[in-house]
């Protein structure tokens, strides 16, 4: 991989260890990838944020890079292992709230926005169309790539982190115009209009697909809410990193009829009354939240229920009274985690009631729930 005399510099070890280190893992990819440059990125999305997912090796590893550099470009943080401020409530052992407060600490010292989210867009990480971007979390990316139209391969904790110091990555992958291009056109013969569908949806061709790039013919309802759960499911049942919604001629073409989508919904069946409700995955829009207040409005939830999203969006829920009317019905607005990246120990529950494919693909993995997949008004059972 061809590189610039600061570039060579950085990897020689001129600029100090941690610079060399992050140079090292940049060059290594673009070795293994087939990359003959670096390019620079306007933003970073940075994984591994939860010390769940980081354990002590990874903690360590930002704790070493934190005490020598900085982030190069605007880096904000995936969803981490608890609510920063409420962890206590939410029977988070010391031992592990004390390594997720020092793992958070530790990228601020770097720079990153101190906000945990898997929807960064929005909290300000907003690229532009064709912007270079090294983002981590699977849904994010996918959204990033397909619906802002920015550019970014699925980094790791790792690359991520050296990318944000160097400010660059290789040029490979979906930074490249020719990989940016469709492999099946999927017609949608039936209307897919809720956030559940969208899932289920996303669910169903990611199956297909895989890590290739599907293009949807005949997508309506395409509103943000809805578009970041179907770059959520097609990112968990497959791994797609990035769909197209523009029409291409010559793929080979998929119909998708009401019982393709049938499938999901009796995978993820109603099983029963629940023990908890978690609501945004990924974390919840204010409009999200705005429709969860207007269900609950005056009502009682008969079960436990949490409203997944970022500190900055509950700011405008507060204040807006949806927080205060969520809380009077007995829910919960929770920040910066969620099931799968929090402490194990907080999620003891049995049946879990989502309206997100992603949650219901991996809550039963990784958390040991059953899941049920239900409409948004199905999932606040009330009494
Ligand atoms: Fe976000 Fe956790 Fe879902 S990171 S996409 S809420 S699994």
């Amino acid at each position: 991989m061809f590189l610039e005399k600061e570039e060579e510099k950085i990897l020689d070890g001129e600029y100090g260890e941690v610079m060399e280190k992050c140079m090292k893992i940049l060059v290594k990819l673009g070795d293994i990838y087939g990359a003959d440059k670096l390019i620079d990125i306007k933003s970073v999305h940075s994984p591994g944020a939860s010390y769940r997912v980081s354990g002590d090796a990874g903690l360590n590893f930002v704790e070493e890079v934190s005490k020598k550099a900085k982030f190069k470009c605007f880096t904000t943080l995936n969803t981490g292992g608890m609510d920063l401020e409420n962890w206590k409530e939410h029977n988070i052992p010391e031992y592990f709230a004390e390594k997720q407060l020092r793992l958070t600490r530790a990228y601020e010292k770097m720079g990153a926005i101190s906000c945990h989210t898997c929807t960064p867009y929005f909290i300000g990480n907003l690229p532009l169309e064709n912007e270079d971007i090294a983002w981590g979390e699977s849904s994010a990316i996918c959204f990033a790539n397909s619906v802002i139209g920015a550019r970014t391969n699925r980094e790791g904790g790792p690359s991520a982190l050296a990318a944000g110091v160097i400010g660059k990555v290789p040029d490979y992958g979906y930074h490249r115009d020719e990989n940016r291009k469709g492999d099946f056109l999927f017609k949608i013969n039936t209307e897919v209009k809720t956030v559940r569908e969208f899932g289920a949806l996303g669910y169903y061709v990611g199956k297909i697909v895989g890590r290739k790039v599907p293009v949807f013919e005949n997508l309506k309802n395409t509103t943000l809410d809805n578009l970041k759960a179907l770059s959520a499911a097609l990112a968990s049942s497959g791994a797609v990193s990035l769909f197209l919604m523009k029409k291409e001629e010559d793929l080979e073409r998929i119909e998708i009829d009401e019982e393709d989508l049938k499938e999901v919904y009796e995978k993820f069946g109603d099983k029963g009354k629940p023990d908890i409700v978690c609501i945004g995955c990924p974390h919840a829009s204010i409009f999200e939240i705005k429709e969860i207040a207007s269900i609950l409005k005056g009502k009682k939830l008969d079960t436990e229920c949490y409203i997944l999203t970022s500190k900055p969006i509950k700011s405008l829920s507060d204040r807006m009274k949806y927080t205060e009317i969520i809380e009077k019905a007995g829910g919960k607005i929770v920040c910066d985690t969620c099931p799968i990246l929090t402490a194990k120990e907080s999620m003891n529950y049995d049946l879990l009631y989502t309206n997100s494919a992603k949650l219901a693909h991996y809550a039963p993995g990784v958390c040991d729930i059953d899941v049920s997949l239900l409409e948004l008004k199905d999932c606040l059972v009330v009494k």
